[in-house]
């Protein structure tokens, strides 16, 4: 006997993105803000007068993408069995990606799954990592290898936050902000060509128009089965950057805007960029001090290391090319030859 038993998704996981400063809020319910102690000592004073719950506890964990793993995972679990935490309680939060990242995924395993609130404090978390419901943590295997989908219910971004980043995080957020204007949004690019985001009308003005950009891609593909790798442009080149120089030479975002100027390198040789659209892509990167060159010491060796890369599945790479400013192309066929030949021109910088 055959029995078939529908079981309909009926769970819907929308929410709203606010941009603008922090309004009061209180909750009747346990509520958790998790941070480190950079973000606690500049804001948290701020955060508090704005956020009051039936019961409120603060837990810090170190500050820093080494410490975005289990230990600190285990060290928040912790706190929330001993406070009695239950499946009503909910998280926020506090700081840049990282504390996003590792809070999230807290959320979605603590007890099968409690909500979360995102107050993201760094440009890159507010126009990126705070949106979309990655969450995750490192192991010794490689960065974000552990993680799940599991959506905030709510985001708060208040740009204001941003008055103590230090200038090479803000530019850092920058660099994803360009990486979302070129792969889905013209209008939004050239907006960025001229803007000035450095006057603050201006700079929410930008803000919005990214998280539009990554909502809006999100929505058509939460779960990452296609559109939303994407998102990744400039990564795949990134990560091999990152990874030569030990995580210690750039920020992330730095090394996406290299990634960027070596997928556009790619994406002109195959066609699918016109040389001056490149120009224009490493000039916008460049007024905000964001690196563009790189030395490659061996092509076949970084080659080599696209493979380590989880987004890989076994033989192949996925490549995220621009098509043009304000379209995208996702293959893993692209021939070795020309990426090696793309490749040898910056073992020349
Ligand atoms: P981060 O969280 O390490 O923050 C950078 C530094 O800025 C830290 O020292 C932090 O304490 C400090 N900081 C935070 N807010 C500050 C403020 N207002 N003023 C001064 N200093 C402040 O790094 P990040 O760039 O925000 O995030 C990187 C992380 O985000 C990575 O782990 C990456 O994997 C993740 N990420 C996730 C997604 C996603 O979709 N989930 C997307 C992009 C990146
Ligand atoms: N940062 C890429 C994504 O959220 O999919």
């Amino acid at each position: 006997m055959q029995v078939n038993i529908p079981l309909r998704k009926t769970v819907d996981n929308s929410y709203d993105i606010t941009i603008d400063a922090m309004p009061k809020m209180h909750f009747h319910k346990k509520v958790a803000i998790v941070t480190n102690p950079k973000v606690a000592g500049l804001h948290l004073g701020y955060l508090l007068s704005k956020i009051s719950a039936k019961e409120l506890f603060i837990i810090t964990v170190p500050d820093g993408e080494e410490y975005k793993n289990q230990a600190s995972v285990d060290l928040i679990l912790e706190s929330l069995f001993n406070h009695r935490f239950n499946r009503k309680s909910m998280l926020i939060a506090f700081g840049g990606g990282v504390i996003g990242d590792m809070t999230g995924y807290v959320a979605s395993i603590y007890q099968r799954g409690i909500e979360f609130m995102q107050i993201p404090t760094t440009l890159l978390s507010q126009v990126d990592a705070s949106v979309g419901g990655k969450t995750g943590m490192n192991n010794a295997y490689g960065k974000n290898l552990i993680g799940a989908f599991h959506q905030p219910n709510a985001v708060n971004i208040d740009p204001h936050f941003l008055d103590t980043l230090p200038k090479r995080e803000f530019a850092a957020g920058v660099a994803e902000i360009v990486k979302m204007a070129v792969t889905f949004n013209k209008d939004f690019f050239e907006f960025l060509e001229t803007a000035d985001l450095s006057d603050k009308q201006v700079l929410q003005e930008a803000i919005k128009e990214a998280v539009k950009t990554k909502a809006g891609v999100v929505a058509k593909d939460e779960k990452e089965h296609g559109l939303r790798a994407a998102l990744n442009y400039g990564h795949t080149f990134g990560h091999v950057v990152e990874n030569e120089t030990n995580y210690k030479t750039y920020l992330h975002g730095e090394a996406v805007a290299i990634g960027m100027v070596m997928a556009n390198a790619v994406a002109v040789k195959m066609g699918l960029m016109q040389d001056e659209e490149a120009s224009r892509v490493e000039k916008l990167l460049q007024k905000y001090n964001l690196p563009t060159t790189y030395k490659i010491e061996d092509t076949e060796t970084f080659y080599e290391a696209f493979f380590l890369d989880k987004k890989s599945s076994d033989a192949s790479v996925t490549f995220i090319l621009p098509k043009g400013i304000g379209g995208v192309t996702i293959t893993d066929e692209l021939d070795k030859d020309l990426v090696i030949s793309v490749l040898d021109t910056f073992g020349d910088c």
